[in-house]
This record gives C-alpha cells, sequence and structure tokens, in this order.
C-alpha cells in the first residue's frame, strides 16, 4: 500500500517533540491567539525572510483576507488561473470581484504571463499567481505587468511554502501572499490553518484586524472582519514541523528526481522545471494519454494517484455559465492527462521504483 502521503509515518518520526508542544499548549491552557501563535508568526516570518506574518484559520481564509485587506470589491476584475484549486477563484467570488481566467503554461502547468499582459482591462485589480504543485510562477514577469499597469500582485503560496526564486522565498514577490497549512501541504499541521505574508505595515495592521473581527483591542471594532484565527495547538505542532520543513523539501525532490530517472523512456511526460525558480515538490504530476490505465493498475498494486484538477475553474458548476464561451486550451487539455502520483518526504526509493514497475508494466499492455 502506497498512499498519495503517509502522515502517520512522519508523525511517528516526530512523536516526541509534537506531543510535547500538544500537551504544553493543553496545560498552558492559552488557546486562542496564544504564545505558539505570536512565535510561529515570527519563526515564519525569519524563514521565508519576509517583513510580516499574519496566521489565520486556513489558506482559504488568507486569500479571502488579503483580497479584503487590498479592498477589492464588485466591479474589479482579478486575473488569475483556472489550473487550481477552486480556493483561489472562492476567495475572489467571496469580496464579490470577477474572476478573469487566463490560460497555463501547458510544461509548467503555472499561469502564463503573456496571456496575462493581454488580458488587463481597466477593471483589473489584481492578479493571484499560484506556485502550483511546489513550483513558483514566473514572478518576475508577472511583477513587472503588474508594476506597468499597477496592480496587485498577490502569491498563492499554499503548495509552495520553501519554494524559492534567486534564493527569495515565494511569499516575498506580490505585496501578499498566502499559505495554507492543510495537513497534506508541504508544511502541514493536524487540522486547517494559513498564513499571510504582507510586504507593508499597512497591510499587515489590516490582516491582523480582519482575521480577529476587525479588531485590534479587545471589544473594539474598526471593522466588519472575521473570526479566522489560526488554532494555538496547531501552531505548537507547525513550530515543530517548521524545524524540518527543509529537510523535507529536500527528500521531496530526491523522490521527484527517483522518479524522473525510473519513468525515463515510458510514453509519460514528467514534471518540467523551467529553472526560474526551486521545485519543491508538493505534487508530482505527469502526463499522459493512458491516465485511466495507468490509474487502475496503481489502484491494483495498492498504489494511489490523483488527478490534480479533472476541471478547469472556467468549467466547473459553480460559476453556472459565465465562461461558457471561454477557451483556454492548455488547462483544458492538461486536465484531461494529469495525474499525480505518491509524493512525500518519508517516501522510500523503492517505493519509487514499485510505483514506476507498475507504471511500465501498465503502458505495456
Ligand atoms: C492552490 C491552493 N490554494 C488555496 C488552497 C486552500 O487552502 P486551505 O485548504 O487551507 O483552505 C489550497 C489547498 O487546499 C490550494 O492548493
Amino acid at each position: 500500500m502506497i498512499p498519495m502521503v503517509d502522515l502517520r509515518t512522519q508523525y511517528h518520526s516526530l512523536k516526541e517533540e509534537i506531543d510535547s508542544a500538544v500537551l504544553q499548549t493543553l496545560e498552558a491552557t492559552q488557546f486562542i491567539l496564544g504564545p505558539n501563535v505570536h512565535k510561529l508568526e515570527q519563526e515564519i516570518a525569519l524563514h521565508l525572510a519576509v517583513p510580516h506574518v499574519i496566521s489565520c484559520a486556513s489558506g482559504t481564509d488568507a486569500l479571502h483576507l488579503a483580497l479584503a485587506a487590498l479592498k477589492l470589491g464588485p466591479g474589479d476584475e482579478v486575473i488569475t488561473t483556472p489550473f487550481t484549486f477552486i480556493a483561489t477563484a472562492e476567495a475572489i467570488a467571496y469580496v464579490g470581484a470577477t474572476p478573469v481566467f487566463v490560460d497555463i503554461d501547458p510544461r509548467t502547468f503555472n499561469i502564463d504571463p503573456a496571456r496575462v499582459a493581454e488580458s488587463v482591462t481597466e477593471k483589473t485589480k489584481a492578479v493571484i499567481a499560484v506556485h502550483l504543485f511546489g513550483q513558483p510562477a514566473n514572478v518576475h514577469e508577472l511583477m513587472e505587468i503588474c508594476c506597468q499597469h499597477r496592480l496587485w500582485l498577490i502569491e498563492d503560496c499554499a503548495q509552495s511554502f520553501g519554494a524559492t526564486v534567486g534564493g527569495k522565498a515565494t511569499g516575498n514577490f506580490g505585496v501578499i501572499g498566502c499559505f495554507s497549512f492543510f495537513p497534506s501541504k508541504n508544511l502541514g499541521g493536524y487540522g486547517d490553518g494559513g498564513a499571510i505574508t504582507a510586504l507593508t505595515e499597512e497591510h499587515k495592521q489590516s490582516l491582523l484586524a480582519l482575521r480577529n473581527h476587525g479588531s485590534y483591542s479587545r471589544y473594539y471594532h474598526d471593522m466588519i472582519g472575521y473570526n479566522s484565527r489560526l488554532d494555538e495547538i496547531q501552531a505548537a505542532i507547525l513550530r515543530v514541523k517548521l524545524k524540518h520543513i527543509e529537510r523535507f523539501n529536500k527528500e521531496r525532490r530526491r523522490v521527484a528526481y527517483r522518479y524522473n530517472e525510473q519513468l525515463k523512456g515510458l510514453q509519460v511526460q514528467t514534471p518540467y522545471e523551467d529553472g526560474l525558480g526551486h521545485h519543491v515538490y508538493h505534487q508530482y504530476t505527469i502526463l499522459t494519454k493512458d491516465r485511466e490505465k495507468i490509474s487502475a493498475a496503481l489502484q491494483q498494486h495498492q498504489i494511489a494517484s490523483a488527478v490534480y484538477y479533472p476541471v478547469p475553474l472556467h468549467r466547473q458548476k459553480a460559476f453556472g455559465t459565465r465562461y461558457a464561451s471561454l477557451s483556454l486550451p492548455n488547462a483544458e487539455a492538461v486536465s484531461q492527462e494529469c495525474l499525480s502520483l505518491p509524493i512525500y518526504p518519508e517516501m522510500t526509493n523503492s517505493q519509487v521504483d514499485e510505483v514506476a514497475q507498475a507504471i511500465r508494466q501498465a503502458l505495456r499492455h
């Protein structure tokens, strides 16, 4: 049995540290905005070398609060990718703004800056770039476009904790970066959680208030905010895991390179690294015309696989017929052929070889 992620093995490898952190939190009984939350924010800021980190309840909330802090709303357009988890676009809808989907680069699966540039209108206020599967989007071109048209660049870093461009961590390139600590993420908690990086003091202050009922001082509310605080127990667990994130990401890259080697010569397209940034392989996603055949064979061998994502966002029912006439051929084609294979830091080389062998066999028949 090879799962997509093996959270139990990871827990057992850190059990002493995690159990002790959780028990200390239970004893301290400071469950909301306690010391672990504040320390985690400082430690992440240091780790990513960003000026400000504001934790919150989820990656989805991070995106929502970011757009609220930038005061985006009805009538505003936000350009983003259709090939991502729906939360990226949900956040745009939450504030009443309009998602404008543009096509992706079919090799990296990330938003194509040329398509962004040609889609800017007078209503465009922001671009959300997703560093999909752990590979940084082309931030330099995106920053240039945003600068030229005076747009906010927001980074969706839910899948890219620790990924870098020119040695700088994702979360440093946009005015705001949004992270998720969903359990299966590169840095994952044991429940929901998220964080926002901010470049300016002004945005930091807005975000601090927005995540806590619009309040800077207890029972004084300067704006209508939200209940979106990171849980103290999650913060305690994440502080333990943060100490190991570089090793986790390094191990993910080992697994990815092993797959590349093992899948060489087969009729599958292995992940393309564009060389602009450092990929942290939240997912290892191949393209194949034999997706059904491969996933069925893997299942027979008790090996998990997953399709991230089978339906691009402009084709999701949630948006009704709004994008019915929009054609984004790269995103549509990739969603038909993508298949993500198991990848996690604790995966052994022989497990990788087993997955590759099952794929090799499937393609022979
Ligand atoms: C690209 C992307 N954006 C946003 C999210 C939302 O994060 P969360 O599940 O923590 O709300 C996720 C993951 O779930 C994601 O993969």
